[in-house]
């Protein structure tokens, strides 16, 4: 794995792969079991904020952290407070912050209860604890055929998002092992289900701005140049042609909340 795989993904990913997990985000934020109006959340594994994103809306003060300091460099000024920090190490007192969210940033954990355990103890009690990764069980033809559009332009899959895929990504990718991941970092009220997303991408270009914009294929575009990139971004438009369906990507949210004061001594 490299130090940072996301190095050089911030406008990428802004750019591009925002057009679905912003919408996700949206989803995600909106399963509060409270107001978050006027509350400290922290978005954990902020990336180019689209959580925070949802979370503005809200009224929420929100404090970003995420290990990539590319990523958190994205309108980095209209970032109020922002840290580079791992989820699982955070540079934060107990009890600091009122809810927490966590976008897409499990999955990429070998030990995902580290990364719940720490947003459990960063949370004042009765605390919101929302997350979200992608479903094991999340499929698309349509996102294969892209993939298979840029293999066949010269693209290979990082090693570190093959051993990613196959090993961190699915440990917390269903309900139940999301759920029991939750209660076994202490959280309480603990609700997970797993459920497809309209995220709003309907067009084959859409689908493969989405795609190019993950940190997988950005050591390979640099490489080509933007007119070759250009060039295979249109052949895998092509490549999905007629087997566009609206994107669906199937996600699996958790919602919970870290104890109360008086429960948590027993
Ligand atoms: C898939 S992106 C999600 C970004 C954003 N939450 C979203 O939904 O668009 C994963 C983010 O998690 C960050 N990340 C990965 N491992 C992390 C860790 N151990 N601690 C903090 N952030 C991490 C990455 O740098 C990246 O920005």
């Amino acid at each position: 794995m490299p130090a940072d795989p996301y190095a050089a993904s911030g406008s990428r990913w802004a750019l591009g792969a925002e057009l679905v997990y912003r919408p996700i985000a949206a989803a995600l934020v909106a399963t509060s079991p409270h107001s978050l109006a006027g509350r400290t959340v922290l978005d954990a594994g902020a990336g180019t904020g689209a959580a925070s994103a949802a979370l503005r809306p809200r009224a929420a003060e929100v404090l970003a952290v995420d290990l990539s300091p590319a990523m958190l460099a994205w309108h980095a000024s209209a970032r109020r407070r922002c840290a580079v920090a791992d989820i699982r190490a955070l540079p934060l007192a107990a009890a600091s912050v009122d809810d927490a969210v966590a976008a897409f940033v499990l999955n990429h954990l070998p030990d995902p209860a580290a990364g719940l355990s720490e947003l459990v103890r960063v949370t004042r009690p009765g605390g919101a604890v929302l997350a979200a990764v992608f479903a094991n069980e999340s499929r698309s033809a349509a996102r294969d055929r892209v993939d298979a559009a840029a293999r066949a332009a010269g693209w290979q899959a990082p090693d570190w998002y093959t051993e990613m895929k196959a090993t961190t990504a699915p440990i917390l990718g269903t309900a139940d092992t999301m759920a029991a991941a939750a209660r076994a970092a202490g959280l309480a009220n603990v609700h997970a289900e797993e459920g497809q997303v309209d995220v709003g991408v309907t067009e084959p270009a859409q689908l493969v701005r989405y795609r190019f914009g993950h940190p997988a294929f950005a050591a390979w575009l640099d490489a080509i140049g933007a007119g070759r990139a250009a060039t295979a971004a249109a052949q895998a438009e092509n490549a999905v042609g007629d087997s566009m369906v609206p994107y669906r990507p199937r996600v699996v949210f958790l919602r919970a909340v870290t104890r109360p004061v008086a429960a948590a001594r027993y």
